[in-house]
């Protein structure tokens, strides 16, 4: 759905919709492009510094396109009493990258999110749609090295 769809389905125009707005657009284009922020900046009568201020203050946000390659951690209390924590060292030393941030060749990117609900298979990650269960970090590197060497190959 275009940007423009979106902001008209939320109506009458409600400055509380602001972050239900983002979800929704993000959801739609994979990020929150300039473009987004600025356009939903003005439905809603606000600037775009505010909405800045405001959507960096979630997790959830996304500001530039994701990877090939994303991967969701869950760091939820279950998944972070598993594990999780070591998973997502070793997932931040392959990649070399920051959560929420893409790899300069736009292969990867990953994010740490709470609880996806599948708390007694901890540690979870889903990558690119995929569950992974019990994952453990030794599994990673071969994970990883496989999707890359399919999209690399693509
Ligand atoms: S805490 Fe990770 S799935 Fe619930």
């Amino acid at each position: 759905m275009e940007i423009d769809k979106i902001l008209e389905s939320y109506k009458p125009v409600r400055r509380e919709d602001l972050i239900p707005i983002l979800q929704s657009i993000q959801e739609n284009e994979g990020y929150l492009s300039e473009d987004a922020i600025v356009r939903t900046g003005r439905y809603l009568g606000l600037s775009t510094t505010k909405i800045y201020g405001l959507a960096t203050f979630y997790d959830q946000f996304r500001f530039i396109p994701a990877g090939r390659i994303h991967i969701s951690i869950c760091n939820g209390t279950s998944c972070f009493l598993n594990g999780s924590r070591s998973v997502i060292t070793r997932i931040k030393e392959i990649t070399g990258i920051e959560p929420g941030q893409t790899s300069r060749d736009g292969l990867f990117s990953y994010e740490i999110v709470s609880c996806m609900g599948g708390c007694t298979n901890g540690p979870i990650i889903l990558v690119n749609g995929d569950y992974v269960s019990h994952v453990r970090p030794e599994q990673l590197p071969d994970l990883i090295g496989k999707l890359k060497y399919l999209f690399e190959n693509d």
